[in-house]
């Protein structure tokens, strides 16, 4: 075990382990330091040079990301002469860069931008017409377009399905002003979590074929949820937007760093999974098909209750929250209800991949056996009220609270999905998560507590 030691960078004292990055303690202590190369899940690489400080004793300033923490060491990441060094670099980075941000959808959140106010701000010594050209729509596939003239050689993207996935797609190929990333001959990116190299793109080289020209991502409001594309409760970033005169939308998930989940990646699929959830939603309450007003189906339930008394299974979706579980729990005893999960519905073993995709595709299944619920069918009933579980069951009557509309010719309450809800979900290691609610909608869909207080039984 490597020993906790001190070292001063910009006369300040800090701790860390010897031998460590010295680009990690930096970035650990919000101290501000430029790099483009550099990414926490793929380590090292040297190759943009922008990450330079200066060390006490060395002739010449050196790289932050191939430094590793001695004994004594006193570090300089401010200072006339490390400036100066950062906007040549810069200048080097940019020289052919096409300065077409008023059209990139990374403007808004790009490292050359950012870095170009902090250290840049340097009259081009070459003019739009003399810079070399590249190609600028390259489908590489999986949704992503290449921009080969934004780039910055980083190879971020190549090391990602190098080291990442072990898909090897991606390439630099050329060398000096011809280099530029490429897929390899004949191939495409084609890998489950190939998205992930958009977010990897410190520039707008690599963008999102979903939310290229959609929205300006200074308008995006950006909130704290769960993915529910499987058991594995991959965190994320919803980022949503109310358009004027639209309602609340979300334009893309995105990977939020957890290192007991899922580190800084998402799946594709569930990176995508936003779009399902905004389609063919149950807004109103039905009866045999026929739109009623909430307190028509509220007592309608009550006398099918009523009716039905001692003759009524409950049956729950395994996605719906803890606090939401725990409430249908408390309805069911009242009305004397037997309670099931079925959780076979859930289990799509080709889904399943040794980085994060599990089989389980419920996001909260984990609460459901902690609870002790009947995980069988429930036997045919007189009254079967459905929470949302994806299958249909026999009985002489339904109820459904649905978040999605669905071929049900029975009493339908809409309920609001997980992104305009909030609550917890236990994942499939048994991890207690908290999403956030991200959505208002301009007519709000009740969440199923706010219905079943109202049922009097
Ligand atoms: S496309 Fe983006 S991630 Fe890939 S090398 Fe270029 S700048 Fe780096
Ligand atoms: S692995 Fe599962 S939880 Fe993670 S992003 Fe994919 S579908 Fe969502
Ligand atoms: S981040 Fe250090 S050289 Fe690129």
């Amino acid at each position: 075990m490597s020993e906790e030691i001190d070292i001063v960078i910009d006369s300040k004292t800090y701790h860390a382990k010897e031998g460590s990055l010295l680009i990690d303690l930096l970035i650990k202590e919000k101290i501000k330091v430029p790099y483009f190369c550099y990414h926490e899940s793929l380590g090292p690489d040297g190759n943009c040079r922008m990450c330079m400080v200066e060390i006490e004793g060395q002739k010449r300033p050196q790289i932050a990301c191939d430094t590793f923490i001695e004994p004594n060491m006193e570090v300089r990441s401010t200072g006339k002469t490390i400036e100066k060094v950062r906007t040549d670099i810069l200048e080097l980075e940019l020289i052919n860069h096409p300065v077409d941000c008023p059209t990139c959808d990374q403007a808004g959140e790009c490292s050359l931008q950012e870095y170009y106010m902090d250290y840049g701000l340097h009259e081009a010594k070459v003019s739009i017409s003399d810079k070399v050209k590249h190609k600028k729509h390259v489908d590489l596939g999986s949704n992503v377009i290449l921009d080969q003239e934004r780039c910055v050689l980083c190879a971020r993207c190549t090391r990602f399905t190098d080291k990442i996935t072990h898909t090897h797609e991606l390439g630099i190929i050329g060398r000096g002003d011809d280099a530029r990333v490429s897929t390899m001959p004949g191939r495409k990116l084609d890998n489950p979590y190939a998205m992930n190299v958009v977010d990897l793109c410190p520039v707008g080289a690599l963008t999102s074929k979903d939310f290229r020209f959609v929205q300006r991502v200074w308008f995006l409001q950006t909130v704290n949820s769960i993915c529910h594309g499987c058991a594995k409760g991959c965190n994320i970033f919803i980022d949503h937007n109310r358009v004027k005169y639209q309602d609340d939308v979300i334009y893309r998930f995105r990977p939020r760093r957890n290192d007991e989940v899922n580190g800084f990646f998402i799946c594709d699929e569930g990176r995508l999974s936003y779009k399902a959830l905004q389609e063919n939603r149950q807004e109103t309450a039905l009866l045999q098909g026929k739109e009623i007003r909430e307190e028509e189906a509220i007592q309608e339930a009550q006398t099918l209750i009523q009716k039905y008394k001692d003759n009524i299974s409950v049956v729950i979706d395994a996605n719906l929250y803890s606090e939401e579980i725990e409430a249908i729990l408390r309805f069911a005893k009242k009305i004397n209800a037997s309670v099931h999960s079925p959780l076979d519905v859930y289990i799509e073993e080709s889904f399943k991949d040794d980085m994060l995709r599990s089989a389980h595709r419920a996001a909260n299944y984990k609460t459901i056996e902690a609870l002790h619920i009947d995980t069988h069918e429930p036997k045919s009933s007189g009254l079967l009220i459905n929470f949302n579980h994806p299958q249909n069951f026999n009985a002489a009557a339904h109820i459904d609270f649905l978040t999605h509309q669905r071929d049900v010719p029975s009493l339908v309450f809409p309920i609001a999905d997980y992104t305009e809800n909030s609550g917890t979900l236990t994942n499939e290691d048994g991890i207690l998560q908290k999403c956030e609610k991200a959505i208002s909608r301009n007519l709000p869909i009740p969440t199923v507590i706010e219905i079943l207080l109202k049922v009097k039984v």
